[in-house]
């Protein structure tokens, strides 16, 4: 954990026009690609080895002859994994997705891959983007020790009830990284972001017209460093005074990546607490 320490952020992302909202997985190539022309920059911190965030992983699509990452994902328990509603939602049938863990190079063919034995999806609603949360159970254990891989744990924290981040957070994921690129980044990146309070992000939204930040949502970044298309599901992690680094959120939205002073917008994994341990215990 103390390597998150080490961030150096050197990366200036060059600025366009935009003004629609675009959920951040990616789209598929029949989907209106050039409304995203110019946009589906990642943006910009730097490689990390899947060790400095080893909860992480990648949602894939499973075609006839590949598999493509689309959006991220974050381990929170031996077998399930905390990602987005839309990212599920995009998904037609689930025997089509696949969760890759525990690897930098997600494309590789000799990677762990895991089949979903049951995906649960909260509410969400596509035109206010709330409630964008969902957790995947897998098929088979996740333990690094099954996994044969060193570590001793993989499993990320959830954050403590009414959870307010009042430091720096980071952002991971397998995003695009300039969208002249049609390639996913070789190695897992991730960023800096500030995270902002929700009045003051709003703020920043009313000036790109009606969108609404809502209960459950949370805001961070609005410098030069943001997630973007493909990043979502993915964890945004937080200091926490007690815990270390907490899962605090889950990339949702934004408009552009990086646009000069407006933030991503992220799913505020803390308000969902209880919702998480319905799903993944419904017993109790
Ligand atoms: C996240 O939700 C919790 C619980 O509802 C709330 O106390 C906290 O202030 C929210 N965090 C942010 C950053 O809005």
């Amino acid at each position: 954990m103390k390597l998150f320490l080490w961030w150096i952020l050197i990366k200036v992302v060059t600025l366009t026009e935009c003004s629609n909202i675009f959920p951040r997985f990616l789209y598929e190539k029949k989907e209106p690609k050039n409304e995203f022309r110019g946009e589906d920059r990642i943006v910009k911190g730097i490689d990390i080895p899947i060790s400095y965030a080893p909860w992480q992983v990648s949602l894939q699509k499973v075609g006839a002859t590949t598999r493509m990452h689309f959006c991220g994902g974050a381990l929170i328990a031996d077998r399930w994994v905390l990602t987005a509603a839309h990212c599920v939602k995009s998904v037609s049938r689930m025997d089509l997705l696949k969760v890759v863990l525990g690897v930098n190079d997600i494309k590789s063919s000799s990677v762990p891959v895991f089949d979903v034995e049951r995906a649960i999806t909260a509410d969400y609603d596509l035109t206010t983007r709330c409630n964008d949360i969902a957790v995947l159970k897998l098929t088979e254990s996740t333990l690094p020790a099954r996994l044969r891989l060193l570590r001793k744990k993989n499993v990320g924290k959830l954050p403590p009830p009414g959870f307010y981040p009042k430091e720096s957070c980071i952002v991971s994921g397998w995003g695009f990284k300039s969208a002249e690129e049609s390639k996913l980044p070789d190695s897992l990146q991730a960023a800096k972001v500030r995270p902002m309070d929700s009045n003051e992000c709003q703020i920043r939204y009313n000036q790109l017209g009606d969108v609404d930040i809502l209960d459950g949502m949370m805001c961070a970044g609005g410098g030069e460093t943001d997630a973007c298309q493909g990043d979502s599901g993915g964890p945004l992690v937080c200091p926490s005074d007690k815990d270390g680094y907490v899962i605090a959120g889950i990339v949702s939205w934004g408009v552009g990546c990086a646009t000069r002073g407006i933030p991503g917008v992220y799913t505020n994994v803390s308000h969902y607490l209880e919702w998480i341990q319905g799903a993944i215990n419904p017993e109790s």
